[in-house]
C-alpha cells in the first residue's frame, strides 16, 4: 500500500514513517519544511534502509499538489502538515486559520479529483472544552480556548461534512494526548525552531545546558503536588498508532474521532524527577505563576483506540524520558548542524 504524509519531514511525521517503512508500507512525503528540515527524512532512511519520494511543496498549493498525486496513485492519506504553536496562534491567528484549514481543504479537493478517499487527519486533545470530567473520552463535549484548537476542530468538521457528502470516503481523526520521546535511535526527534513551549524539550535542552532553568508554570493547581497533570505519549507508540489507523481505515467507511493517549496522568515534577533519574542529570528549575489557558489536569480515555484499532500505548515515561535525553545529547542543536547523529549514549 503506498501512503501519502504531509508534513512528513516534522516531529510525528517522521516518525511515523518509520513506523509504516518498517511495517512494509510505500510512502510518499510532501512537506514545506516551515517547521523542520529534510535531514529529519535522511535519518527516516538510514532508520529503516528505505528511500521514498519527498516533495517540498505547499499543500496550499493545488497545482503543486496536484502533480505528486499526478505521478503517484495512493491508497490514503495521512495529513500532519500544520501549524501547532498555541500561543503563536493567539497572536498570529489569520496565519494560522490560513494554513491549516487551506492546506486541508485543498488536500480534500485534490483527493476527491483523484478518487483517494481515506485519510487520517493529525488532530488535538485541543478540541475538548476545559470543563469536561476526566479522563476525556471521544464523546466529551468539545471547544477550544485559542485560534489553533478551533483550526483541529473546524478541520475535524470540513472531514465529517466531506464524508457526510459522499460515502465513498472514510476518515479518523485522531485526537493526540502529549506527545514526547523520540525514536530509540536518537537519529530522529522533535526540533523546535525557538525557545521550546512544550515541556519536554525545555527540560532535554535545560540537560543539554542551552536554557539555564526550567519555569514550571504554577505550583497551586489542585493536583497532589500542586503542578500541572498531563497524558504523556511516546511519539513512537504514537506513531504506530498510525499504522494501525491506515490499517483499520482500509475496512471501514464513514468518519470517527479516536483518542490516542495512554489513560495516565503525570505532574510536571514527577517528569522533572523522572528526567533526573532516568538519565543522572540535574534539572535546575524555578516554579513560577500559572500559564495562560492551561488545565490543571488532563488525560485521556484510550479504550476506544484499544477496541477499535487493536492498539494501546506501551513506553513508560522512563522509556520517553530516556530517548529524549538520548536524542537531545547527541544533537545539541538538534538537525541544525548535522553532525550524523552519532549514538554514543548508553
Ligand atoms: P511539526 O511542526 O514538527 O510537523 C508539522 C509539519 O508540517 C512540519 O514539518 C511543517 O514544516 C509542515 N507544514 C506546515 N504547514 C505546511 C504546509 N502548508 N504545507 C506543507 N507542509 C507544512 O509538528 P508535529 O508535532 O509533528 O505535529 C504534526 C501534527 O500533529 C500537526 O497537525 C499538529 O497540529 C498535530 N498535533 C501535534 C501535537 C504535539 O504536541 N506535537 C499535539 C496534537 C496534535
Ligand atoms: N510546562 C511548564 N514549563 C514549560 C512548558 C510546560 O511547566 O516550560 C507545563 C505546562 O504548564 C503543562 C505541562 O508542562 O502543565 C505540559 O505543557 P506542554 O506545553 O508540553 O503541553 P500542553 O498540554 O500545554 O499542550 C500540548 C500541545 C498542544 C496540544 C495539547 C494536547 O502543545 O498543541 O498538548 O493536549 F493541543
Amino acid at each position: 500500500m503506498n501512503i501519502f504524509i504531509t508534513g512528513g519531514a516534522g516531529y510525528i511525521g517522521s516518525h511515523t514513517c518509520v513506523e509504516l517503512l518498517n511495517e512494509g508500507f510505500d510512502i510518499v512525503v510532501a512537506d514545506n519544511l516551515s517547521n523542520s528540515s529534510q535531514v529529519s527524512l535522511d535519518r527516516v532512511r538510514r532508520i529503516t534502509g528505505r528511500d521514498f519520494p519527498f516533495y517540498e511543496i505547499d499543500i496550499c498549493d493545488e497545482d503543486a499538489l496536484s502533480r505528486v498525486f499526478e505521478e503517484h496513485s495512493f491508497d490514503g492519506v495521512i495529513h500532519f502538515a500544520g501549524l501547532k504553536a498555541v500561543g503563536e496562534s493567539v497572536s498570529r491567528p489569520v496565519t494560522y486559520y490560513s494554513n491549516n484549514l487551506i492546506s486541508t481543504l485543498t488536500l480534500c479537493r485534490v483527493m476527491q479529483r483523484y478518487l483517494v478517499h481515506k485519510i487520517v487527519y493529525s488532530s488535538s486533545a485541543t478540541v475538548y472544552s476545559p470543563d469536561n470530567p476526566l479522563p476525556l473520552r471521544e464523546e466529551s463535549k468539545l471547544g477550544c480556548t485559542n485560534p489553533y484548537g478551533w483550526s483541529k476542530y473546524m478541520c475535524e468538521q470540513i472531514l465529517r461534512d466531506v464524508a457526510a457528502a459522499d460515502r465513498r470516503w472514510s476518515a479518523l481523526l485522531l485526537r493526540y494526548f502529549n506527545p514526547v520521546g523520540v525514536h530509540p535511535s536518537g537519529l530522529i526527534g522533535e526540533d523546535p525552531r525557538d525557545i521550546p513551549n512544550n515541556l519536554m524539550p525545555f527540560i532535554t535542552q535545560v540537560a543539554v545546558g542551552r536554557r539555564e532553568k526550567l519555569h514550571i508554570f504554577g505550583g497551586d493547581y489542585d493536583t497532589p503536588d500542586g503542578t500541572g497533570i498531563r497524558d504523556y505519549i511516546h511519539v513512537v507508540d504514537l506513531a504506530k498508532g498510525h499504522v494501525a489507523a491506515i490499517k483499520y481505515l482500509q475496512g471501514f467507511t464513514g468518519v470517527d474521532a479516536i483518542n490516542l493517549g495512554t489513560g495516565r496522568g503525570f505532574s510536571v515534577l514527577e517528569m522533572v524527577r523522572t528526567f533526573e533519574k532516568t538519565n543522572g542529570v540535574n534539572i535546575p528549575y524555578e516554579i513560577v505563576g500559572r500559564r495562560a489557558g492551561d488545565v490543571a489536569c488532563c488525560y485521556a480515555d484510550p479504550q476506544k483506540a484499544n477496541r477499535l484499532l487493536h492498539w494501546r500505548a506501551e513506553k513508560t515515561l522512563e522509556d520517553m524520558c530516556r530517548d529524549s535525553w538520548r536524542w537531545q545529547y547527541n544533537n545539541p542543536h538538534g538537525y541544525g548542524r548535522d553532525d550524523g547523529g552519532n549514538v554514543t549514549l548508553h
